[in-house]
């Protein structure tokens, strides 16, 4: 029996109620993520249970128990704010997937300060516009990654503390750098909590949008409330599961699934901090025994891709659900699925501003392969007309994702951006920006995003980030960029460009601006391919028209092209 029991049952009588008493929350009360995800699980009686199985490069291995995860969040909160850092003083952690990221997460939530987790492959370029934005007070590093803070510290008076985890000599430190070992430290068995309330902020991630530089999204500590009940009913995870979230926490799900999710219910999840191959992965869930797996489309499709072979050497016989989201689920990989590991990924839909699941397959529904399910119960979700902003009625028409405001883990602001997170409502709606239809029976089919958003591998890309970025190399005179079709990403960034004077198009010009891109933004941002153009084509006022671009990557109809200026 799954923890939902009947989806139609839970959608009459649902109400987040039933989330604040298993948590046993009442309004007003004090309410810490950091605390319920470690202290409440010891109180609970689960203190030598195993929070944490942890492989790492190498396959070097760790083992963590709730009551460790309890003192390592403890001694980095401690260490934090005897610094002198405090309440929704903003604390970005750019690490790799190893276990002080975790522990820094809940650490710097139990001081009350404001956790800004972000993608460790991000170049400086990144890190500083969202540093900078931030107006971040400390990061916590690791020492491969230092290189890329040494070169714009300076130009963030606002960053006062660079905390570095692995040891490291005295005498290798630069101004503002401390070391941080937490295998060194004596570890806190008490501390006083900062009493946050539903509504303190807790976790900032950015994400990108069409124009302007990406937003930082607000969430809080109530947003528990959202992540606690989707973990348990969406991936039905029981207590003794063996669970892998294999998302990264420098994004929204391996933060809302990959730490507060599992750990609020007190379930054993295991970390592999390595790059993707078939063999590594499969190799993974038969040691660890995985029970619940919540993974990614572009990872199941290059799963697909590495073929029956490899499947049939492991026994994965442990799997019992899996989820998947990020991407369009394609129906092929949902049989794929059945077919090799003797069960369907179940799609989610949500995003970094939803901060918990929205639309889903729920255990024990009925799949329709190439459907994202139903929404969540206590979500009002539908399709909007794009022009009237009013509900669509009629089944298999396509429009606007839309849902109404008001579940737990909503965004509650763009960081310093109240004018764009107020564009996102619309009569009384919240707009994914999303484009989907939905069925009779009430299932959400998805189309497409209704922006020029780049979603890659599951990673969403600003065009115009890259096209910034782009722009300060020096050979580059002007620059679009949009994606392009790819089997197993399903986009890439592709890039338009024409050359300065002086500049002559050529792959070793082309290999040297890739590079730029991703050592300055990420290897995700990196365009695949760069295309020299003459000239762009542009509106009679002179606006690069992606749109066009894009059209042409995708064999579509161009459309309407009265306002072009050299066609
Ligand atoms: O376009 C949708 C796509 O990813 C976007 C959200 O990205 P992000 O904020 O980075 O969060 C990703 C993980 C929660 C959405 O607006 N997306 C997400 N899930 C799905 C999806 N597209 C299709 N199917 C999904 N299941």
């Amino acid at each position: 029996m799954s923890n939902i029991g009947s989806y139609e049952e839970r959608l009459r009588n649902f109400d987040w109620s039933i989330a604040a008493d298993e948590l046993e929350f009442r309004n007003g009360d004090v309410i810490n993520i950091g605390w319920y995800c470690s202290d409440r699980i010891c109180q609970k009686g689960k203190a030598g249970k195993v929070a944490l199985y942890y492989e790492g490069f190498a396959g070097a291995e760790k083992k963590y128990t709730f009551n460790d995860v309890r003192l390592a969040s403890n001694t980095i909160g401690t260490f934090l704010r005897e610094l002198g850092l405090a309440k929704e003083d903003r604390i970005c952690l750019f690490m790799d997937r190893i276990p002080e990221l975790y522990f820094s997460f809940l650490g710097a939530l139990k001081i009350g300060s404001i956790v800004q987790p972000l993608f460790s492959a991000f170049g400086d370029e990144s890190l500083f516009i969202r540093l900078e934005n931030a107006q971040t007070r400390a990061i916590i590093t690791q020492k491969k990654h230092l290189s890329k803070v040494r070169k714009i510290k300076d130009k963030l008076p606002c960053l006062e503390f660079i905390i570095i985890v692995d040891q490291h000599e005295a005498k290798e430190l630069k101004e503002k750098e401390i070391s941080f070992h937490l295998e060194t430290y004596t570890l806190v068995d008490k501390m006083d909590i900062y009493p946050t309330k539903a509504e303190s902020p807790s976790v900032l991630h950015y994400t990108s949008g069409t124009t302007g530089q990406p937003k930082g999204v607000k969430h809080v500590h109530y947003s528990l409330l959202s992540q606690y009940l989707t973990t348990k009913w969406v991936l039905d995870l029981q207590d003794n599961d063996i669970y892998w979230c294999t998302a990264d926490p420098g994004w929204v799900t391996g933060t809302s699934y990959g730490i507060i999710g599992p750990w609020s219910l007190g379930i054993t999840q295991c970390i592999l901090d390595s790059g993707f191959s078939a063999h590594s992965w499969y190799r993974f869930i038969e040691k660890y025994k995985v029970s619940v797996w919540y993974s990614a489309p572009t990872a199941i499709r290059s799963l697909m891709k590495a073929g029956e072979e490899i499947v049939r050497n492991y026994d994965l016989s442990s799997l019992r659900h899996l989820a998947s989201v990020g991407e369009p689920l394609n129906a092929e990989a949902v049989i794929w699925s059945e077919k090799y590991f003797g069960r369907p990924f179940h799609d989610t839909f949500w995003q970094t501003e939803t901060g918990s699941i929205m639309i889903t397959n729920f255990p024990g529904m009925k799949i329709k392969p190439g459907s994202m399910g139903k929404p969540f119960p206590g979500i009002k979700g539908t399709v909007l007309d794009a022009k009237t902003y009013e509900p669509i009625r009629e089944p298999g028409k396509i429009g606007l994702i839309a849902f109404k405001p008001g579940w737990p883990a909503m965004m509650r602001t763009y960081w310093n951006n109240e004018e764009k997170y107020r564009e996102k409502f619309v009569n009384g709606w919240y707009l994914s920006g999303d484009r989907a239809s939905i069925d009779n029976e009430g299932y959400f089919w998805f189309i497409g995003r209704d922006d020029d958003v780049i979603n890659t591998g599951g990673h969403l890309v600003s065009p115009f980030e890259v096209e910034s970025a782009l722009l300060e190399h020096p050979a580059v005179g002007e620059s679009a960029v949009v994606a392009k079709p790819d089997e197993i990403n399903m986009e890439v960034v592709k890039a338009f460009i024409t050359l300065k004077p002086g500049f002559t198009p050529g792959t070793d010009l082309e290999l040297e601006i890739m590079n730029f891109i991703r050592k300055k933004l990420s290897s995700v941002a990196m365009p695949q391919e760069i295309e020299f153009m003459d000239q762009l084509p542009k509106t009679r006022s002179g606006k690069i028209m992606r749109r066009l671009l894009h059209a042409k990557e995708w064999g579509e109809e161009i459309g309407d092209v009265s306002t072009l200026e050299n066609d």
